[in-house]
Formats: structure tokens, C-alpha cells, sequence
């Protein structure tokens, strides 16, 4: 799978851009500030309905705007058209995703169809951050395998979210704690299905994991990867009889205090030290690329599928060596998106096929 055309509209600092993209490796250079990664987040819009940098859409649409456009045209897939629109009328934000012109009103409709893994610089909050960004990571790397396991989490939510106002209506007397039963029992069913995968997902990444760490940082002492869930069973039964032992603290305080909303996935030492407790920078660094080469090893064999690859400006963070351990693992079928100062610094990667160089204005020349 390669995308082939990529046109923008008011999307950041691009009025009207399109680039034709080399089925192997493309390059994006340019001073900083210049638009790269801002390529990168279109091409992960189209893929993923939204953006990996974590901003409301308005942030997206180009100053003094009200929508902007971009599309993909993809080759060697079933699919050869991906568009993705949006709108501001004031307050309110207006989506439309399409593939090959039809609209797609689910988002498990549209997601994991043009297949992407994103390395950002910022990738490293996966190891450091807080645990709801472990779960985005892990529940988007099982979403783009397996699309229904988006409609089991938006079903989760909704339950979670019935559940949490149920609560704090029974703490403030105007409902009554049995008709939580029938709540406990969903959540108890949803639940079981999403610890199941995630366990799953960890288990069938460790080795994965394992091995890119190893083989990226050539140390000795690797970290190991444990899915920590909050409740300590996957059972819809025991869930139910846990959610029963914990329902004065829920009441109280208004709130689930366990289940899926409150996991954690963490790397440790084999003798069980939080990795990002003794982790130099570097290993944090080594430790998240691993991780997105796990997710593109695991889309790979679950999936069937060479994901395109993103990678924004990550070389330039890795010394020689490692920069050289990193590109081995991609492969010649793997179409790669590059954003980086200068190409002249990828080291060990294959010819180089396309470069695109950015000027001040936006304007793009195509130097090779
Ligand atoms: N909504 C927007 N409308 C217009 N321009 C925008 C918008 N959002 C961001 N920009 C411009 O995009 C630029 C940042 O682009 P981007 O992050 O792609 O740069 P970059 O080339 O990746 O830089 P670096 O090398 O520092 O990573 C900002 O300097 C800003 O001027
Ligand atoms: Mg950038």
C-alpha cells in the first residue's frame, strides 16, 4: 500500500498543495517551522480521522479559515480514494470522511483502511507519560487491527459514562443504588471484552517489543512489557462481584474507581523496576521507537499488511548506530515518509528516491 497523490486545502500553513509521492522512500526537508510534520499529521488525519498531536481540529484549519480538505490517493489496496473534510459554523465542528466517495459515517467504517505508523519525536511520552496515553497507544494499535474493537470501546464509554451519573445520583439520593445491577452487568461485559484484547495485544507484543530494544540498543538489560489491569480479572462474573465489593467507594465518590478506564501498560526490569524510573533519555528514546516498531510489526502480521510509515524528524534524536539499527527495520515494501532538516543526514537507509524540499512561503520544490 503507497499513497501516490496528497492534496491539502487551508490545512495549516498549505493554501492549496499537492504532492506526488515515490512508492519507497520520500523525504520532506526544510528549515524548522517550515510545514513537515505538518505533511505527516495531514497523511495521519486521512489514516486516523484525527490528529496524532493531540489538537481540536480548529488548530488545523489554516488561520483565517473556516474548513480545510485533504485527500489521498492510494495505490496497491483496495481502496484508492481517502477524503477527509471539515468545517467550523461557530462553536460546532463538522467532520465528513469518505472513502472512494462514499461516506463514511462510522468511524470503525473508515478507520484501519489506509494503514499508517506514526514515530514522532514525541513518542517518548509513551514511556513517561501518564497511563491514559498507554491506553490510546495500545487501544489504537488493537483498533487498526481489528476495527469492531472501536465500537466495543465507544460502547465501554457510553456505559462508563451512564454508570459515573448513575453514581453521583444515588450519592445525592435521587436514584436508587439497585438499579445499578443491570449497570454492573454491562460494565462487566464490556470490560471483560476490552481487558481480554488488551492482554492479548501485550502479550503477542512482548517478543516483538523485546526484540527491537535488543536489537536497537544492543544492551543487555532489556525491559519487559506487562499490561497492568486495574481490575485483577477478565471474568464478566468476578468482574460483577468486584464492581459489587467496590460500590460504596463508587457511590462516595461519585466515580468507577476500577476497570478498563484505569489501566496501565509499564516496562520493567526483569527483577521489576519501573523502567522509566532508571531509563536514561536515550533508553526512554529507544524504548518508544521500539514500541511503534512493535505496533508496525504486529499490523504487519495480524493485519497482512506493510503499513505506510510516518517518521517525523526521529533520526536526528538517535546517534549513528542506532539511526542504522532503526532503518533496518523497515522494509523495501514499506512506502516511508521522512521529515528531517537535512537528508543528507539519514544514514544506512536505501536510495534515496524523492526529496522534497520546503521553502519559507510553503511552496514546495521537488529536488530529486
Ligand atoms: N492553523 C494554521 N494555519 C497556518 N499556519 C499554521 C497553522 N498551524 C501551524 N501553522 C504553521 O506551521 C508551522 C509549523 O509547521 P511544522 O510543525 O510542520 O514545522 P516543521 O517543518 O515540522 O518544523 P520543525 O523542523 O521545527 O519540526 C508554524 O510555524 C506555523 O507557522
Ligand atoms: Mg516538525
Amino acid at each position: 500500500m503507497h499513497v501516490s497523490t496528497l492534496t491539502l486545502k487551508n490545512f495549516r500553513n498549505y493554501e492549496n498543495l499537492t504532492l506526488d509521492f515515490c512508492p519507497g522512500n520520500n523525504f520532506i526537508t526544510g528549515q524548522n517551522g517550515t510545514g513537515k510534520t505538518n505533511i505527516i499529521e495531514a497523511l495521519a488525519v486521512l489514516s486516523q480521522v484525527k490528529s496524532f498531536r493531540n489538537v481540536p481540529d480548529t488548530e488545523i484549519i489554516q488561520w483565517g479559515h473556516e474548513q480545510y480538505y485533504c485527500s489521498a490517493e492510494v495505490k496497491d489496496t483496495q481502496y484508492q480514494r481517502f477524503e477527509i473534510g471539515c468545517a467550523k459554523y461557530g462553536e460546532i465542528i463538522k467532520k465528513k470522511a469518505k472513502i472512494d466517495g462514499k461516506e463514511e459515517k462510522k468511524i470503525s467504517d473508515y478507520f484501519g483502511k489506509l494503514v499508517t505508523v506514526i514515530f514522532s519525536p514525541g513518542d517518548t511520552i509513551l514511556v513517561y507519560g501518564s497511563p491514559d496515553i498507554r491506553r490510546r497507544f495500545f487501544d489504537g494499535v488493537i483498533s487498526k487491527i481489528d476495527t469492531t474493537y472501536i465500537d466495543h470501546l465507544q460502547e465501554f464509554r457510553r456505559i462508563l459514562k451512564n454508570r459515573n451519573s448513575l453514581l453521583k445520583d444515588i450519592r445525592d439520593g435521587s436514584k436508587d443504588a439497585r438499579d445499578l445491577d443491570v449497570w454492573d452487568q454491562m460494565f462487566a461485559d464490556s470490560s471483560s471484552v476490552i481487558m481480554a484484547r488488551r492482554s492479548d495485544t501485550v502479550e503477542r507484543s512482548m517478543k516483538l517489543f523485546q526484540n527491537a530494544y535488543a536489537s536497537i540498543s544492543g544492551y543487555e538489560d532489556i525491559p519487559l512489557m506487562r499490561y497492568r489491569p486495574s481490575m485483577k480479572s477478565f471474568d464478566k462474573d468476578a468482574l460483577e462481584v468486584l464492581l459489587k465489593k467496590n460500590r460504596l467507594r463508587d457511590i462516595q465518590s461519585g466515580t468507577t474507581t476500577s476497570g478498563p478506564q484505569r489501566d496501565d501498560f509499564i516496562l520493567e526490569s526483569s527483577d521489576g523496576r519501573g523502567f522509566v524510573y532508571y531509563a536514561s533519555e536515550g533508553q526512554v528514546r529507544m524504548a518508544s521507537v521500539s514500541l511503534k516498531i512493535t505496533e508496525m510489526q504486529l499490523v504487519e502480521t495480524q493485519k497482512g499488511v506493510k503499513p505506510i510509515l510516518l517518521v517525523d524528524d526521529i533520526m536526528s534524536q538517535l546517534d549513528e548506530r542506532r539511526r542504522h539499527n532503526v532503518v533496518a527495520f523497515f522494509q523495501e515494501e514499506n512506502q516511508i515518509i521522512f521529515t528531517m532538516v537535512d537528508a543528507a543526514r539519514i544514514w544506512g537507509s536505501r536510495k534515496k528516491e524523492r526529496e522534497f524540499y520546503i521553502r519559507e512561503n510553503s511552496r514546495v520544490e521537488v529536488k530529486s
